[in-house]
């Protein structure tokens, strides 16, 4: 039988002590999950030296504030209890996804909640060649020399915003929560019910730097188009991922082709929407040439890699200005997960 056809409930967890006594409980150890690699991560404050507006647009998140707030939380401890103490493993799970971590003295240590690097990737090897100007000043540095520099901060990894695909693949590298153990036994969220604009367009905004702080806009409509449509596109490939992985017919089977059948929904609205983007429809077909089942890896696997083929054409050859269609289906600012900081309160 097809996951998608089953109902189940999820099982609500009774939540008791803190994360970071369970982290230092597991002992820490090297984890594999994280977008950054913790041995090149800077940590905020040196960000903070020239970013000043985005730290402090940073500071009013819950990706902030879960540094102070996760050691309060009374779920940590219950989700891996249930997991079993299975020390590196586990240990090295939570800290990927609920802080950012550095390397110190060969310890990797947590310094701050979601941070800079946790979105924009970890920087020591792009920190200088992305504000260098190429060895010269803004004013002086040629158009050709500007771009050769971004090529190479963004061959050092660095994320950017016009690379949408990675950035936008990179918040689901989090949200979505591909550990069939950590869902089935551990009792964790199999992610958030997330959504590129809305979850983007809120409390997360800092789009401070151009304006030197004193605008905070929102995307623009043309933007806001390709925030939704990669968005989703890249719901589709990461939940086609997870299904990939499933291998008991438990909640994280579920959950995770249910993502998978309403993603494919979403999209097909925005094709329809969107007839000029030919490689809507296309990703929805090749969305089903998978089945949603149990161990089917192989051939989910290779769904989601031509979904990913897609979406990467699309980040970099769209601009979303041809793309009017979809706003009807864009989630509109009360949806906006808490509030931006404004221009009021930006100096
Ligand atoms: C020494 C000053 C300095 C430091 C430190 C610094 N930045 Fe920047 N950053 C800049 C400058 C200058 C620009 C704009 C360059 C331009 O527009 O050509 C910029 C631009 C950016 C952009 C926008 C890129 C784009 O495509 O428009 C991002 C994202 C960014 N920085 C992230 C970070 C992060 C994350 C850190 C910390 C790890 C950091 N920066 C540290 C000076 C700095
Ligand atoms: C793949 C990323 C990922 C991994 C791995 C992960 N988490 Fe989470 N966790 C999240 C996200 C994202 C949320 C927020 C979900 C939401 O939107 O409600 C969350 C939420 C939580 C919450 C609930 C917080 C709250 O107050 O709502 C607890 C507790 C938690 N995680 C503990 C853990 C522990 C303990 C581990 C390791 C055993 C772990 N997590 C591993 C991504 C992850
Ligand atoms: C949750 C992920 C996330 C975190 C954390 C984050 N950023 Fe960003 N950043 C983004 C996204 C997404 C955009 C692009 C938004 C858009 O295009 O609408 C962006 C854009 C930027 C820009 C360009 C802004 C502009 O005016 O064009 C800069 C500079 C930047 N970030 C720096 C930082 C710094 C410094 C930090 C840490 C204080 C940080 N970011 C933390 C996701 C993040
Ligand atoms: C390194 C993992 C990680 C990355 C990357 C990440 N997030 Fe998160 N995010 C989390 C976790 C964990 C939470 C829950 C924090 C808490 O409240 O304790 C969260 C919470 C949030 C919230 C607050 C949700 C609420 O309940 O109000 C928003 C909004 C959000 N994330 C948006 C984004 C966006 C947009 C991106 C990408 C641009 C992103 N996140 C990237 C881990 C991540």
């Amino acid at each position: 039988m097809r996951l998608t056809t089953l109902r189940h409930s999820a099982s609500k967890p009774a939540f008791a002590s803190y994360l970071l006594g369970v982290l230092t409980f597991f002992g820490v150890a090297a984890f594999a999950e994280s977008a950054s690699d913790h041995a090149k991560v800077s940590g905020p404050n040196a960000c903070a030296e020239c970013h000043k507006q985005e730290v402090e647009a940073w500071k009013s998140t819950h990706h902030f504030k879960t540094f102070r707030d996760m050691p309060r939380n009374e779920g940590a401890k219950a989700i891996a209890d249930r997991m079993g103490v299975r020390r590196i493993k586990v240990e090295s799970l939570c800290l990927g996804c609920h802080f950012t971590v550095q390397q110190k003295e060969n310890k990797p240590e947590p310094i701050a909640g979601i941070s800079c690097e946790s979105c924009h990737s970890a920087s020591q090897d792009w920190i200088k060649v992305h504000s260098g100007y190429s060895g010269k000043t803004a004013a002086t540095e040629s158009k050709a020399e500007a771009a050769a520099r971004w090529k190479l901060a963004d061959s050092k990894g660095m994320i950017r915003p016009v690379s949408l695909y990675r950035l936008a693949k990179n918040c689901y590298s989090c949200h979505v929560v591909p550990h069939e153990d950590l869902v089935n036994t551990g009792g964790h969220k199999a992610g958030s019910a997330f959504e590129l604009v809305s979850w983007s367009q809120g409390e997360v905004r800092h789009n401070t730097w151009h304006s030197k702080g004193k605008e905070n806009l929102p995307a623009s409509a043309a933007r806001k188009r390709m925030l939704y449509l990669v968005g989703l596109g890249v719901e589709l490939e990461t939940a086609l991922r997870a299904v990939a992985k499933a291998t008991k017919r438990k909640p994280y089977a579920f959950l995770m082709a249910q993502r998978v059948d309403r993603a494919r929904k979403q999209l097909a609205a925005a094709g329809k929407a969107a007839p000029n983007v030919p490689e809507i429809e296309k990703i929805v077909e090749l969305a089903h040439t998978a089945g949603l089942k149990l161990n089917n890896n192989r051939s989910l696997t290779t769904a989601a890699d031509s979904v990913q083929a897609l979406l990467e054409k699309i980040s970099a050859s769209y601009d979303g200005t041809t793309m009017s269609g979809l706003d009807a289906l864009i989630p509109p600012p009360a949806a906006f997960k808490g509030s931006a900081r404004t221009a009021a309160a930006v100096k």
